[in-house]
């Protein structure tokens, strides 16, 4: 509740009053006495404040408002932001009377910078007192609340009101309040730039971590080189989790930690530590919510598979990784390694933000040739291409020769900014042309999406092929863009290209080395929820041939200390179909090995009204159903999911979201993947995949199935328990 302590009635009086307060003193020193929220803004209207103008709203935000930043460092669930119909608007708030009783009054400010016209003041007799502005007074910047106070002690015993002042209308013309209290210990402040020297004795430096918690800027230094600069939510106390930075290149040598700004009572700084063990080392990969068939990171978030590559016998999987947060930030390419596309080994992140930026999506190849003379040894080197998404925006390299060590490009970018919206580069070998191409999303003020193609001898030197031009061309394609070349049914001398955006639409045609020519356009990929960004494996053996895709799963856990997964590995195929050739998912064979038991159903039909036929009970599991519907509803409920096919209209539906799903002749075939994070359901032969982030009760484990409308005919259904990728021993 948003309040403000009436005044108190005025019991002493005179030489009373003076004795009172001695013992009131005395009082104080020997305990200090409970602190007066004068108010929290907690409430939906300001009462008993009062507002004028048109500034404030009607009452206290709930956070950012229309057109704002987002706004942290406020507590509760709402403050004073007067960025009510943007920085344009004026008015005042004003608190009712009330006396001063402690000697602080404690406050959390921000916003714009002007002390003459926003401000927070305390007004005695009609004079103000005391006074305080925001910090900011130039573009950028932050609209972080920070602790601030002002001693009071003088006013003791006096009549007093709070004004809050927006009469500014420029940029930065608003003010942000929270937490107005009185104390009588002096509320922690804020320390600027505070740092400590820490010697790298331990092969990690951990970092407390906790959510929600004010971003700082934490910049680690060895002499005068900055190594790294990262926005973390450093936990003032008892961290929810330790982030963990490799600091192995610098062992021995003294790292300079700074923090941008720390409220004066944080144990943050002193909390960062050196260790030469991975913090929850036991707990690691048996935490509650971690899926078990899916890759997810130590720590930290992730978003896009990146630099998807067979190389030396391994299958790459580097990713956007945020390592000091749950959620988006600081992006660093993560990596992890698999000998068979479902274990993973996480190895540590391999791109770290540098002066040209945060680390954003990219690519990666085999350089068979050593085009770019970054081999050694007659050792093909690994080549990453990704976007640094600094100001400019640019494309940059990076190159190993053992598939572990990764050393930056010492005269990147090699691609100026285009636009500022330009990332994402996918990189291939054109082998009739004899050239690199890198496919590049560009966003053009005009054009909207394009597509941009480059072609290069060596990886170094970009230059300019083409740009898709029109919604058939592919300007619906948003970002993460993905091109190769796929033979339909099978058929190698009938091929076509597949241009492929973040949300997996498509469009399908063909390609010269230089410029892309759709025949169909803009066609739906996946039809579930919670999957973008997917990029398919670059040398992949011409024995295997298959074209393996990874998506970014979405996967949230709450109370984690980790965010968001990887999908299963899909094989993307182009399949004939009266339409024209569509793209079909299907999960990769490699799966299978994660079968444990298997559990085939006796049961040769499903009777309309029935109870549910158990199938059997699984935690980790994988279910294969291949069913002559007639025009039934056939539903499977896994572990609480319900998957049901409806014959009659060629539809399926998990968890109630719809996709089409044409019969296969008189048969459907559906195979659903249960982890603890996620479904992933295939049908009609992998033309519709619909991925869907679920959470199953612990100890659900049923899966049964059922049958509406008419008899369904079972050919097969099997459920295989799957052991975790984690623990392969069950
Ligand atoms: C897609 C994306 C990419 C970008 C990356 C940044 O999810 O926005 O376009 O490179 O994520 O993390």
């Amino acid at each position: 509740m948003s309040h403000l302590l009436p005044p108190a009635p005025r019991r002493f009086a005179g030489p009373l009053r003076a004795l009172a307060s001695a013992l009131l003193l005395s009082h104080v020193a020997a305990r200090a006495a409970d602190d007066i929220v004068l108010a929290d803004f907690e409430g939906p209207s300001y009462a008993p404040w009062t507002a004028t103008g048109d500034a404030f709203g009607n009452g206290p935000a709930k956070g950012a408002l229309p057109g704002q930043m987002s706004v942290p460092g406020f507590k509760g669930k709402g403050l004073v932001n007067s960025f009510h119909q943007g920085d344009a608007s004026t008015g005042t708030l004003t608190s009712p009377p009330f006396p001063i009783e402690r000697n602080f009054i404690g406050f959390l400010i921000g916003g714009g910078a002007n002390p003459e016209k926003l401000a927070f003041q305390l007004l005695i007799d009609g004079r103000v007192v005391r006074s305080a502005s925001g910090p900011n007074s130039r573009p950028g910047g932050s609209e972080e609340l920070s602790p601030e106070s002002w001693d009071v002690s003088e006013f003791l015993g006096k009549t007093a009101t709070l004004r809050v002042l927006d009469d500014a209308t420029g940029g930065w013309g608003h003010i942000n309040l929270d937490h107005v209290v009185q104390s009588d210990r002096r509320p922690p402040g804020l320390r600027r730039d505070v740092a400590r020297d820490v010697v790298a004795s331990h092969r990690y430096l951990l970092f407390p971590i906790q959510h929600g918690a004010p971003s700082r800027v934490v910049t680690l230094s060895v002499g005068d080189h900055v190594i790294v600069r990262n926005d973390v939510g450093l936990a003032p106390g008892t961290p929810d989790w330790w982030a963990v930075m490799d600091v192995s290149p610098w062992q021995g040598q003294t790292l300079h930690v700074k923090v941008d700004r720390l409220p004066e009572d944080s144990r943050a700084l002193e909390a960062i530590r050196p260790s030469e063990t991975l913090p929850d080392a036991a707990s690691l990969y048996r935490e509650p919510l971690r899926g078990q068939l899916h890759f997810s990171p130590q720590r930290g978030w992730n978003n896009d598979p990146n630099g998807m590559v067979f190389y030396n016998g391994e299958y790459h999987l580097f990713f956007q990784h945020n390592p000091y947060g749950w959620g988006w930030g600081n992006m660093h390419w993560g990596h992890a390694v698999s000998r068979d596309l479902v274990r993973w080994t996480e190895l540590g992140d391999v791109l770290m933000p540098d002066v040209h930026g945060p680390m954003f999506s990219g690519s990666a190849v085999v350089d068979w040739k050593n085009t770019s003379g970054f081999g050694k040894d007659s050792k093909p080197p690994l080549v990453l291409i990704y976007t640094a998404a600094g100001n400019p925006t640019v494309q940059c390299l990076a190159h190993s020769t053992d598939g572990r060590t990764f050393t930056k490009y010492d005269r990147n970018p090699v691609l100026p900014q285009v636009t500022s919206g330009n990332r994402d580069p996918k990189v291939f070998w054109h082998e009739p042309s004899q050239r690199w191409v890198m496919v590049l999303y560009v966003e053009l003020p005009q054009r909207g999406h394009t597509i941009h193609f480059f072609t290069s001898p060596n990886l170094k030197d970009w230059t300019l092929a083409s740009v898709t031009d029109g919604a058939r061309a592919g300007n619906y394609l948003y970002e993460c863009p993905d091109f190769f070349e796929l033979p339909v049914d099978g058929n190698p001398r009938n091929t076509r290209w597949v241009l492929l955006a973040a949300n997996t639409e498509y469009a399908v045609g063909s390609f010269d080395g230089t410029r892309f020519n759709p025949e169909q356009s803009r066609l739906p990929g996946h039809r579930g929820k919670g999957f973008y960004a997917p990029q398919t494996y670059s040398d992949i053996p011409a024995r295997d041939g298959r074209r393996i895709q990874v998506g970014w799963f979405q996967t949230e856990t709450k109370g984690m200390s980790f965010n968001q997964s990887m999908t299963l590995p899909l094989v993307l195929t182009l399949v004939s179909t009266p339409e024209g050739p569509r793209m079909a998912f299907n999960p990769a064979k490699e799966t299978r090995s994660l079968r444990n038991h298997t559990r085939t159903l006796k049961t040769s039909s499903l009777q309309p009204g029935a109870t549910p036929t158990l199938v059997g009970e699984a935690e980790l599991l994988e279910l294969e159903a291949d069913f002559e519907p007639a025009d039934a509803t056939t539903t499977f409920h896994v572990r609480g999911a319900t998957i049901a096919y409806d014959a009659a209209k060629q539809e399926l539906s998990v968890n109630g979201h719809k996709a089409p799903a044409p019969l296969l002749g008189k048969r459907q075939r559906i195979t659903v993947f249960c982890d603890r994070t996620g479904l992933e359901v295939f049908a009609s032969d992998g033309l519709c995949y619909v991925p869907m982030p679920f959470q199953p009760r612990p100890d659900d484990l049923k899966v049964s199935a059922e049958a509406s409308g008419a008899p369904v005919r079972l050919r097969r259904v099997a459920l295989h328990s799957l052991r975790s990728i984690w623990h392969p021993k069950p």
